[in-house]
Parts: structure tokens; sequence; C-alpha cells
């Protein structure tokens, strides 16, 4: 037996108990007649005490020592510890006794483990960098030794998070019929926004698989097969640019499910995350109000809304243009919104916003502000165009009240609303009205079917092409593509989008027509798509479903926006495993097997 006990268990109960211990050693203390380990394993840290010379054990000590003279010999022991270094892997038998002086923020603080014997399992050699909540060690390091960096608690805490919302989720999802039916990886390229990592097959030469950017055609097949309530928690596969929401392999939980309207898919993952909130964060959340696509965009300038906090958009367009004023006049849309109680905003303050909206990654020419002062008056960077009475219309027009800042861009209304999202969100974050522990959750609903894509030059799905039309909008199909809104959802949670679904096709003519639209010939939606529309034509039932991205699930209830910390293994932003050094030449011969062509510049392995 290694050990019988965790470095996270042992509490008063149990003192005078015996007990073996293994672990890895946080650090020691050596106070000259006697030593202080800290082990540490995954369930937390004990004390470990090693006494030099027996006439330096205090009295409370020495009446919990039981054979005093065979240990007061072991001066062995006490040389062996001298030798210990950070993160040598021990196991220590001693004796549990009461702590002189307790440590009331670790579980195991009452308690210390006086130890005769000692046993070094492995050393280490020193890490480089330090194994604590703080460490000292840079990110490109600790990705290297990654190993290392999962020792650490605040990545411990975040696996034992993931870990857990993997299990409520199994419970949740099995306890209403759901089957876990696991799919391949090696398929054929499905066009879903990203491109496909694709995998070469000796066996098939010059012919490639891809790997799922998700199992989307797989869960319908699925349906077709009558397994009603299919999810699973799985890997995807998108080449795309990385960002911190972002990772070319991450986890989904996926889902579908037959004879069901978007309502019922609504309500049943409604039902999950409640679960979930209240299981694993021990919170309840409000219903999730449903917010149609183009009232967000109206709204918040975004389809996936951050609504902890308000600061909603007012088009001022009626009291703010005709008063000379040539940028607002020629402008689409004069967007504003208000800052509650920061009318004493300072010049430096002001021009710090203005700077940010006109950063390239914003792209704003510039904004107006507007101060409505505590005693009623209005001063602002527009005053030479418009009186008092023309700024009191547009706080009117903002609800905005004395104290408050009223900030305005103008422009093209797609791109005002865009710029004014990011402002909203800067802003939110500013005045700190984004906690990251409380919870927004919403549906948005009724996304646009297809949008225009500059450089191909022709329709993409929003969602994917197997998203159905939204009935009434059918007649837009011949007349007017981009106005055509589909059956889809999206969960947004505080400002992310942690889940995407719809409701599908299962008709072979409305899907074949949809290929159509998105400029596929017959017989090129036949070569990629034959096998679904097929499996149309034999009985399938109206389906629909959705899926999450569990790792920005993770990442939301760990009250984190990067989901890197919460991936045991990820990849960093250049899309590379840097332990592993991946990806990494081949040799010639695996190409030559894999009847790859070779570039003249390529690179081989050795
Ligand atoms: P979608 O493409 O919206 O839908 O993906 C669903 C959810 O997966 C998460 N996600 C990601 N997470 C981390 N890294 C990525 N690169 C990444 N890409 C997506 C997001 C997203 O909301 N087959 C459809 C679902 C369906 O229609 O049922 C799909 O994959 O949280």
């Amino acid at each position: 037996m290694y050990r019988s006990h965790t470095n996270g268990e042992l509490r008063i109960e149990n003192v005078n108990s015996e007990v073996t211990l293994c672990g890895w050693v946080q650090k020691s203390r050596d106070l000259g007649a006697m030593t202080f380990v800290d082990l540490r394993d995954r369930y937390g840290i004990t004390q470990l005490i090693f006494y030099k010379d027996p006439k330096s054990i205090t009295l409370e000590h020495s009446r919990h020592i039981a054979n005093f003279d065979e240990w007061s010999n072991n001066k062995e022991l006490f040389e062996s510890v001298k030798n210990l270094g950070r993160e040598d892997v021990i196991q220590a038998k001693g004796k549990v006794i009461e702590r002189e002086s307790i440590n009331n923020n670790i579980g195991t603080g009452k308690i210390e483990i006086v130890v005769t014997e000692l046993t070094i399992l492995n050393k280490s050699k020193t890490p480089p960098f330090t194994i604590e909540d703080e460490t000292d060690g840079g990110e490109e390091l600790r990705m290297q030794y990654r190993y290392l960096d999962l020792r650490r608690n605040p990545l411990q805490n975040n696996l034992k998070l993931r870990h857990r919302l993997s299990i409520e989720i199994r419970k949740y999802l099995d306890s209403i019929n759901f089957f876990e039916i696991e799919t391949p990886y090696l398929i054929k390229s499905t066009p879903e926004g990203a491109r496909d990592f694709v995998v070469p097959s000796r066996m098939n030469p010059n012919q490639f698989y891809a790997l799922p950017q998700s199992p989307q055609t797989f869960k319908q097949l699925l349906m077709v097969s009558g397994y009603d309530r299919y999810y699973q928690i799985v890997r995807c596969f998108r080449d795309e640019d990385l960002r911190a929401d972002r990772q070319p392999e991450f986890t989904q939980i996926d889902c579908e499910m037959a004879f069901v309207d978007q309502e019922d898919v609504l309500n049943t993952f409604e039902g999950m995350m409640d679960y979930l909130f209240k299981k694993v964060k021990g919170i309840e959340v409000k219903a999730f109000p449903r917010m149609d696509y183009a009232f967000a965009m109206e709204q918040y300038g975004s389809d996936k809304p951050d609504i902890r906090f308000g600061m909603t958009f007012n088009y001022i367009n009626e009291v703010a243009q005709n008063k000379g004023f040539q940028i607002f006049d020629d402008a689409e849309a004069v967007i504003a919104i208000v800052a509650e109680d920061c009318s004493t905003y300072t010049r430096k303050e002001l021009d710090k916003l203005v700077d940010f909206v006109k950063r390239p990654q914003v792209g704003a020419k510039g904004m107006i502000y507007v101060k409505y002062n505590e005693d009623g008056s209005f001063k602002s960077s527009v005053d030479k165009f418009y009186s008092q009475e023309d700024l009191k219309a547009w706080a009117d027009k903002c609800n905005a009240k004395a104290g408050d800042l009223i900030l305005v861009l103008s422009g093209d209304k797609t791109e005002t609303q865009n710029q004014m999202n990011v402002l909203r969100l800067h802003l939110g974050d500013e005045l700190g009205l984004r906690n990251p522990n409380e919870y927004a959750p919403l549906w948005v609903y009724d996304m646009p079917l297809f949008e225009w894509d500059e450089d191909s030059k022709r329709y993409h799905s929003v969602h994917h092409p197997f998203t159905s039309p939204k009935e009434e909008d059918m007649n837009l199909l011949e007349s007017d593509l981009g106005k055509v809104r589909s059956n889809s959802y999206d969960m947004v949670i505080n400002g992310t989008e942690i889940g995407g679904g719809s409701i599908r096709i299962h008709d072979k003519e409305v899907q074949a027509t949809m290929f159509k639209y998105l400029g596929f010939t017959k017989e090129e939606a036949q070569a990629q798509f034959g096998f679904l529309m097929n499996a149309f034509e034999y009985g399938a039932p109206p389906h629909g479903g959705i899926a999450l991205g569990f790792d920005r699930l993770c990442a939301l209830f760990g009250g984190q926006e990067t989901i890197r910390d919460f991936i045991a293994f990820p990849k960093n932003n250049s899309g590379r495993d840097v332990m592993i050094d991946s990806p990494s030449p081949i040799s010639l011969e695996q190409l030559d097997e894999l009847n790859i062509l070779i570039k003249p510049t390529t690179k081989f392995v050795e």
C-alpha cells in the first residue's frame, strides 16, 4: 500500500492515527532542530514534521510519540530530509498530531504528521517555474511544461470543474432519455464555415478524410435511424484563426432531437442549464429572455448581447440631424448610449474613449459626447451646433437624467452598430458592470439564413446548409435571399455564444433547393451530400438540435474568458502544441507512402 490517506483528508479526528502519505514536496523549511515539509497532491497539502533532536520535541508533541527511544535515534531520517528538493516525490509514514499553530486556510490545517519513516520515490529536477497559485512562469514556458503547470491549483480546479460539468450533463441528458452515441472522426469535408483539417488515406491514394467540424450530418442521420434523442460530448476540429474562446480542436455538447419544434429544443436546453447552474454553481438563474436577432442588432449591435447591463442603443437621427452638423446630417444612423452617473468624466477620460473608438479594430471616425450636468445644464463636444434645448431633446430621447454622460457615434448603420457594440462593452468593463460571478443567459433566434460573401460573390449559410428557412419567409427565397430568416437559435451567456442550433430541413427537395441557393450544382450537391438527401427519402422525421461549446461553458462557469486553461493540453495562439512540438515535419518515406506531392522546398525529418 503506497498511501493510507490523501493529503487533503486528515482532520483533528485522526489525531494519533498512524498514516502513510505520498505526494510532491511543495516546500520545506529547515528550522534547525526540526524541518517542516509541505506535502502536496491533488487533494491538498499536509504538513510533515521531522525532528532532529528528541530534546527539541515540545512536551505537547512528545505525548504523541509512542516509541520515543527508537525514534530518537533517527538521525538518518533527518539527514535524508535535508536533501529533499521541491517537487521530489516522497512517501512519509508517521503519526497524526494536533498542530500548535492552526492554519485555517487549508482543510488539514489543524493537524500535522510527525514523520518516522521517509522514502524518496523519485527525485525531481528544479522545476522551471514555481508550482504555486501565483507562479513566476511565463505563458510560453508553462505551455512547454504543461504537465507541471497542471499541478497548480488554479488549473486543477478548472479541470475538476470540467469533470463535474461533464458528469452532470450526462446525468441530466440520461434522465430525459438521451442516448450518447459516438460518431466517426474520419469523415469527409462538410462546409460549415471553417476550413477542414484533412488526413491522407494510405489505402486510398490521393484521397483524404476530413476531421469533423461537428458531427452535424451524422446526428441528423441518427434521427432518420430513429434515435430520437442523441447527444455526444465530442471533439470537433476547425482550421480557423484562434482567439481567446477558440481552439482548433474543441469540445461540443452535441445534441439532436426528433419530433420537436424550436420551443421544445429551447426548453430542453434551458432546463439543462438551470440544472447545471444549480448543481455546479449553486445558483438559480431566471428564465432565459428570448430576443430575435433583428432586435438584438438594433438594441445592442450584436448577435450575442451581454445583458448583464443596460446601455442599449438610442437612435437619435430625428433630434440630431438638420441642425448644421454635417457629420450627423450625412449619417445613416446616429446612435447614442447613456453611461449613468458619468457626467463627471474628465476631458482626459473622454479623450481616451475617443482614441479607443478610433483604433483600427473599432474603426469609428470620432465620438461625440454630451455631459448632462447635475445642475441640469449640458456640455457637449458639439456645443457650436446644438443649443441647450437641442441637447435636452437628445437626453429625453435617450431617457438620460442629470448626472449622466451621453456618447454618440454615427455613420453607416451596420458599421455604427458594430462600433457602438465595442464601445458599450468597453464601458461596461470600465464601469465594472460585467461581473464574472453574475450570469445573464438569453436566447437569440431568427437569424438570417444566408449572408453575402464579397470574396466569393455568393451567399453562404449563416448557420449551416441544413438549417430550415422560416415558413413565413419562404416567398423571399426567389426575390431577396438576404432577408430570409432561419429557424435557428443561439444560447448566449454574458456576451459569449455558448451554443447554436436550428430546426433542420428534413425534406429532400427543400434540401436540394437550399444547395442550389448556396451555389452548388446538382452534381456537386449530390457528390457532397447525396448520402444525407438519400436518407431523407427513407422516412426522415422532423428534427432539430443544438451544440453547446463545452470549453466555453467551463470557462464561463469558472468566471474566465479564455478557454485554454480549461483544456488539459491546449494549443497556443499559432495552433501549436509547444510541449510535444506539433505540428512537425514527417519523413520522406511517410509522405511517399501517403502519396503526398512534395514541393522542392519541403523540409523532412532526417
Ligand atoms: P456552431 O458552429 O455554432 O454549431 O458550434 C456550436 C458551439 O461550439 C462552440 N465553438 C467553439 N468553441 C471553441 N473553439 C472553437 N473553435 C469553436 N467553434 C465553435 C461555440 C458554438 O456556439 N453543428 C452545429 C450545431 C447544430 O446546429 O446543432 C455547430 O457546430 O460555443
